[in-house]
């Protein structure tokens, strides 16, 4: 029921392959934010005079800011032999820049959105999250505002520390918060098969084959990159704890990401369902 009552809610991921160079330490390509900040503010407008309700949850991937750092302390594994406690202090910083780029070129883009620091609401242990405090979030959404989380270091009862991908993120969120519609924006056309060509659905019957050949990332990403993040949207989807998700690629104007997010359409790849 998308029109009148209850609003629909998003989950949206600009990717970090999307908005930086992965290949090149702490490099933004701003304009890729705007145009993505852009087509969604038109996408809310546009709902908002159809009388529809959009409650959107934005974030984004650590890109070459986040995953740099992690690679080179292995920050995964938490506290170093040689280096200690060091990855928590790079990576904080790495992203509380990261985060001032990002949300500015958000509001370049026509959006104010509210940055939320995942590494203060989140923790893990062992290696896996163990809590996410939804209440920040909801209450932002509550009064329409658009909260922003990433990809982070997080405190960890065993490690000390370790890496929370923006997917596991969306997976401790959505145990509380059903998302109507999950889109994520990616370097590539959604998920490629062996030819390069996009797989338009990933459905019961494909899944085990999809997952079979699929790599992790091209580029620096230590938290299993497209694999992982196919594998996260598909159980997702699959039980029942989001409506659909979607794998776009950042093209053009990104008039794809206007169509995913009122629901048209979209292209790149649906994931489940
Ligand atoms: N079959 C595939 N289709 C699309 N991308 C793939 C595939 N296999 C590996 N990849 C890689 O996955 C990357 C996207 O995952 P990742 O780097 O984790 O993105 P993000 O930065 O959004 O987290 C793509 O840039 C690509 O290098
Ligand atoms: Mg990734």
């Amino acid at each position: 029921m998308e029109a009148g009552g209850r609003s629909v809610k998003l989950f949206v991921k600009l990717g970090g392959s999307f908005i930086t160079d992965k290949s090149a330490p702490e490099t933004m390509h701003p304009r890729n934010v705007v145009l993505a900040a852009q087509a969604v503010r038109a996408a809310l407008e546009e709902a908002r005079t159809q009388g529809k309700r959009i409650s959107l949850v934005l974030s984004h991937g650590a890109g070459s800011f986040g995953h740099i750092h992690a690679k080179r302390f292995e920050a995964v594994k938490g506290v170093h032999a040689q280096y200690g406690w060091e990855a928590f202090y790079r990576i904080r910083d790495s992203m509380a820049r990261m985060s001032l780029l990002f949300i500015r070129s958000c509001n370049e883009g026509g959006l104010f959105p509210v940055a939320l620091q995942p590494s203060a609401i989140a923790a893990a242990d062992d290696g896996n999250l163990s809590r996410f405090d939804v209440r920040p979030v909801k209450s932002l959404l509550g009064f329409g505002q658009i909260p922003v989380i990433h990809g982070d270091i997080v405190p960890d009862e065993r490690r000390g520390f370790t890496i929370a991908s923006t997917e596991s993120l969306l997976k401790a969120m959505a145990q509380e918060l059903r998302f109507d519609r999950i889109i994520m924006v990616s370097d590539t056309d959604g998920v490629l098969d062996n030819d390069g060509s996009t797989i338009p659905w990933i459905d019961p019957r494909a899944i085990s084959q999809v997952l079979s050949f699929l790599r992790g990332s091209k580029s620096p990403d230590v938290t299993g990159g497209m694999r992982k993040k196919v594998e996260c949207l598909y159980d997702l989807v699959s039980s029942g704890k989001a409506g659909s998700a979607r794998i776009i690629g950042g093209i053009g104007d990104l008039s794809n990401l206007k169509a995913a997010i009122l629901g048209t359409g979209g292209g790149g790849t649906i994931v489940g369902g």
